[in-house]
């Protein structure tokens, strides 16, 4: 069997994505940091790229957002973001397109990007880059998650929270190289996911290569004592690895 495009993986896979409160890994150690970055959004106009069904833009909406828009090349993700909205109503407007090539007609104070790059090659990274800089308001945002690069080379077994099959390559041979995965849910149920695996100089290099001239706030996230405390079966295993990187960036004023 041939191996899916990202899109029939996330069409295939969206029922599992859907959640209204944590219970994948990164919604515990990851995208809290996301909301605590974002802080008050008071009248700002947000774009969430990959924005999946919807979780993060449901979280960001309370937050006082003027303009909410997420981007999704899954369809299978994008009706369920729709179906949401229209059961509960938060003003998000979702938009089913590639992060790679999308054109709107406006600017955003704030661009997300939570674990869409692991889906990309450097190549497609440096097209979304070019998207963001293009969308962004002067003196706006742009703060993105993704797997540390060190994910994929911790030697896990094939068992929960995570797995990545680095398919014998290393660290750096294994740049650009799709990685295959899955996460477990803390109600056990796994999802297939994948990544395109960059070391950590790429994502400063095509920072670089798109402009950004202000140094990145660059974050390296893992398990707290407060997650151990939570579930410490679920967690323990983890305790002390590098698991996520957030960055946060900033366009120049005019
Ligand atoms: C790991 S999920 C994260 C979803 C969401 N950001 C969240 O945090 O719940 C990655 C998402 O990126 C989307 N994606 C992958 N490649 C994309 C692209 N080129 N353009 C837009 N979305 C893409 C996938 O369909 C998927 O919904």
């Amino acid at each position: 069997m041939s191996t899916p495009t990202t899109p029939e993986l996330y069409d295939a896979a969206a029922p599992t994505w859907v959640r209204t409160e944590p219970i994948l890994l990164s919604d515990y150690t990851a995208r809290p940091f996301v909301f605590e970055t974002a802080g008050s959004l008071e009248g700002q106009r947000v774009l969430d790229l990959g924005c999946g069904e919807g979780y993060v833009c449901r979280r960001i909406a309370p937050l006082g957002t003027d303009r909410l828009v997420g981007v999704d090349n899954s369809s299978g993700m994008i009706e369920l973001a729709r179906s949401a909205e229209q059961a509960s109503p938060l003003g998000i407007e979702y938009v089913l397109g590639s992060a790679t090539d999308l054109q709107l007609d406006e600017s955003f104070d704030l661009v997300l990007a939570v674990f869409l790059f692991n889906y990309l090659t450097c190549k497609e990274m440096d097209a979304v880059l070019e998207v963001v800089r293009r969308q962004l308001a002067p003196g706006g945002r742009f703060v993105f998650t993704v797997p540390h690069p060190s994910f994929p080379f911790l030697n896990r077994p094939a068992e929960p929270p995570f797995f990545f099959d680095p398919k014998g390559l290393d660290y750096f041979s294994a740049q650009d190289q799709q990685l295959e995965g899955r996460i477990w849910r803390r109600d056990g149920q796994s999802i297939p996911v994948r990544c395109v695996h960059k070391p950590m100089d790429a994502y400063f290099e095509a920072l670089e290569r798109a402009g950004f001239e202000n140094m990145p706030r660059v974050t390296e996230l893992s398990v707290t004592e407060e997650h151990l405390e939570l579930d410490f079966e679920f967690f323990a295993p983890l305790r002390g690895l590098p698991l996520h990187v957030a960055f946060e960036v900033g366009s120049e004023r005019d």
